[in-house]
């Protein structure tokens, strides 16, 4: 088996903020509320028409540039979202379209928050073995057109992005360990009823504003603590590491309480734990996409420091993997 690493990261950000005062015209909430109950005090979200692979595309880009890959070099893509732009083809094959990307394998991962985690594994496989010899993936979310801008419990927490990253084969270091579960029995916790064939569009479905996401939040809060840090001590575990041994956590951002009880759990200090939630809130998959990209970029990860990026979201799934940079 062949040991694999990243080797370039991009992201984009579309331009539009919406700050917590615009949300409390909106609906009854304040600043002082989102910030102290989510760390959250922006979001960005698309211009009219801006769909998944749109942003995915542009974090491909500069992803690509950063690794030195031409995108006809591509083997594999694909992108983890719970937001493609139509129910198929896939995000990936517009993706690939928009690259000119036309040797790679296409397809999406539907893992919802731990989608990236997902997705990186995935491609992991496939090079590992040799099937391929590269694979570019995203984490790309355009949420805004899944949130119900009426309910104060989720309007505030989600915004828009994306993430990429390229993988190869390397000689030392990469991913060292993952780990994913997933728990179908909690699939109520965090859900779009709507929209699938289980509840196909219907004038009824649109009245009851069933197309967009519904949360039971505070359920939903113990469990992401709890499975994030159980899914880090696996991963360590695997690596033959320790918790003091990471430089840093590149987690998923649903809430800053969530990642300050994780970082309490696991007796980790909360220095280590890059966020970026602040400024855009929870964009599902592009959440932990967005922010290993910041966190390369910014120079705050460096050469050979072990990171562990863990994920969490409606599935249930996790996933968490520690990758020696
Ligand atoms: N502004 C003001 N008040 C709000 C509000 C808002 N935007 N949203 C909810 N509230 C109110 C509630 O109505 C409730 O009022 P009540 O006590 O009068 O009924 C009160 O605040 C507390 O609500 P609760 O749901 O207990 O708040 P919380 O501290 O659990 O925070 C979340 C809510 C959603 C921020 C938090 O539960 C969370 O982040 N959960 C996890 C989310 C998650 O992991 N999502 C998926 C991961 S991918």
């Amino acid at each position: 088996m062949k040991k694999v690493g990243i080797i370039g990261v991009g992201e984009y950000l579309p331009k539009n903020v919406l700050t917590n005062a615009d949300l409390e015209r909106k609906v009854d909430t304040s600043d002082e509320w989102i910030i102290t109950r989510t760390g959250i005090k922006t979001r960005r979200l698309v211009s009219k028409g801006q769909a998944a692979s749109d942003l995915g595309i542009n974090a491909a880009k500069k992803a690509l540039k950063d690794a030195g890959l031409a995108a006809e070099e591509l083997d594999l893509i694909i992108v983890a979202t719970i937001t493609p732009d139509m129910q198929f083809p896939s995000t990936a094959c517009f993706v690939q379209q928009g690259l000119k990307a036309v040797n790679a394998v296409c397809f999406d991962v539907s893992a919802a928050c731990a989608g990236f985690v997902y997705a990186l594994v995935v491609a992991q496989q496939f090079i590992a073995v040799g099937t391929y010899k590269n694979a570019l993936i995203i984490g790309s979310e355009v949420l805004s057109t899944i949130t119900d801008w009426k309910d104060r419990n989720t309007c505030v927490l989600f915004g828009d992005g994306a993430g990429a990253a390229v993988l190869v084969p390397v000689k030392s270091g990469g991913i060292l360990s993952t780990v994913l579960g997933s728990d179908g029995r909690l699939n109520e916790l965090l859900q779009l009823p709507a929209g699938g064939s289980r509840n196909p569009a219907t004038h009824k479905s649109v009245e009851e504003r069933l197309h967009y996401i519904k949360m039971r939040g505070n359920e939903l809060f113990k469990l992401a603590v709890k499975l994030m840090a159980g899914a880090a001590q696996d991963a360590l575990k695997l690596a033959g590491l320790e918790c003091k041994d990471i430089d840093w956590v590149i987690p998923h951002q649903a809430n800053i309480r969530i990642l300050m009880s994780m970082a309490k759990k696991l007796d980790l200090p909360v220095e280590k734990i890059y966020l970026n939630i602040d400024k855009y809130g929870n964009m599902s998959s592009a959440s932990t996409a967005t922010a290993l990209c910041e966190a390369v970029k910014s120079k705050s990860i460096k050469k050979g420091d072990i990171v562990l990026l863990d994920a969490f979201g409606g599935g249930l799934v996790w996933g968490a993997c520690v990758i020696k940079w």
